[in-house]
């Protein structure tokens, strides 16, 4: 069965009254009404997508099998408010959990078209990475078959390489871009994007698929008020020229910006050590997101979000909890005004650390 996404979820698949728990009284989570979607390449996307990171993995996200109900749960919701694009990656899951992100999208999938007995315009995007034994472009159509396999899937949405080996393996670089050519040409996906590319390698890959007939839908890169230097602009500028779609990746700062935690309230794991040492700066940015939030009867996370979504991205927030899910869902349906972009924007320049870029991430 291909799922494929080329018509919106209607109206008629939102039904507040049969989301569980569902607070009306609370404008912080007002029901969703479906947005429109936006094109990414030949795709229909809702304009925030769910990041599944955290689905599979113990050592930095603390995953615990146990948490699959309430993930399907997560997922579950997030389509029936008209979320359909759902980001993942072969290497997701840690441990014996390996590849657990894809099968448990994949399991859910087919557990909510048997439910609702219809096939559903999902977009899964998944990425491949580019590990040193992957040498050719048969091995990742290989990959790419085995993600397929892993979701019980025909096709995939987007097809992205996770990250550009030019930083330190150039000579693997066209195995990498033959390897997406290969995967559409045998219509494995249905289109392909990159992640952690900079500027110079994103035109030059992108020429490089334009030569081959190959449309490169999006561009994947980290994202947000933590994450907003020159290489992000001018990403989004050659994208925007182009027709990529940027999709922001990490926009609450990994969880720094909801809020929740501070030097004196950490996450465990390595988190925990990045944590100590960006936020005993990071008052100004964290004080005006909850005055902005306040204001609107808001959270800080809606309004991350809706930076990301304001500054022209499709932002992929990582979502744990049914709470998280509503909450997020909740960045949709409204925009913050100009002054307040600019404001939130002022407030980040005060912050005397920024995210740690990946180290993947090219020129
Ligand atoms: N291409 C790449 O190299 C790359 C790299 C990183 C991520 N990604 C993708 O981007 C997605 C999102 O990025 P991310 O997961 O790194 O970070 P993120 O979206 O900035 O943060 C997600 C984390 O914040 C917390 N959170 C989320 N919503 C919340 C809410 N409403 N209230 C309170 N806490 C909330 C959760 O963790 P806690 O509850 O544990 O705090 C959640 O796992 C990933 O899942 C992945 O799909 C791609």
């Amino acid at each position: 069965m291909a799922l494929s996404a080329c018509s919106s979820l209607g109206p008629s698949n939102i039904n507040p009254l049969t989301t569980p728990s569902f607070s009306f009284s609370s404008l912080k989570f007002p029901p969703f009404w479906p947005t429109q979607k936006v094109k990414m390449g030949p795709l229909s996307v809702s304009p925030m997508g769910f990041g599944t990171w955290a689905w599979g993995n113990q050592l930095l996200w603390g995953y615990q099998q146990s948490m699959d109900d309430e993930l399907q749960q997560v997922f579950n919701l997030a389509l029936e408010n008209g979320i359909n694009l759902f980001d993942t990656a072969d290497s997701y899951g840690t441990g014996k959990f390996n590849g657990q992100s894809e099968k448990l999208l994949g399991r859910f999938i087919r557990e909510f078209q048997e439910q609702k007995g219809s096939q559903q315009n999902i977009v899964i995007a998944t990425k491949f990475a580019a590990y040193p034994w992957r040498l050719t472009p048969g091995q990742f159509v290989k990959a790419c078959r085995a993600s397929l396999d892993r979701m019980q899937l025909e096709q995939i949405g987007i097809g992205q390489l996770h990250w550009s080996t030019a930083n330190y393996a150039p000579f693997q670089e066209s195995a990498l871009w033959d390897g997406l050519v290969a995967m559409y040409e045998k219509g494995l996906v249905q289109g392909v994007g990159v992640s952690n590319y900079g500027p110079k390698q994103l035109l030059k890959i992108h020429d490089y698929l334009k030569e081959r007939g190959v449309p490169l839908c999006s561009a994947q890169v980290q994202f947000s008020l933590l994450s907003m230097g020159e290489d992000q602009l001018e990403i989004k500028s050659i994208c925007d020229s182009l027709g990529i779609r940027v999709i922001a990746y990490s926009p609450l700062g990994l969880g720094m910006l909801t809020g929740k935690y501070s030097p004196s309230k950490l996450p465990s794991g390595p988190r925990g050590l990045l944590f100590k040492q960006i936020l005993p700066g990071l008052d100004p940015l964290l004080s005006s997101l909850r005055d902005i939030a306040n204001k609107r009867r808001k959270t800080m996370s809606q309004v991350a979000i809706n930076w990301c979504i304001c500054k022209g991205t499709v932002p992929i927030p990582g979502v744990k909890s049914i709470t998280q899910a509503k909450e997020n869902l909740g960045a949709l349906g409204w925009r913050l005004s100009s002054d307040e972009l600019l404001r939130l924007e002022g407030a980040a320049q005060e912050s005397p650390r920024r995210m740690i870029q990946n180290i993947f991430q090219t020129r």
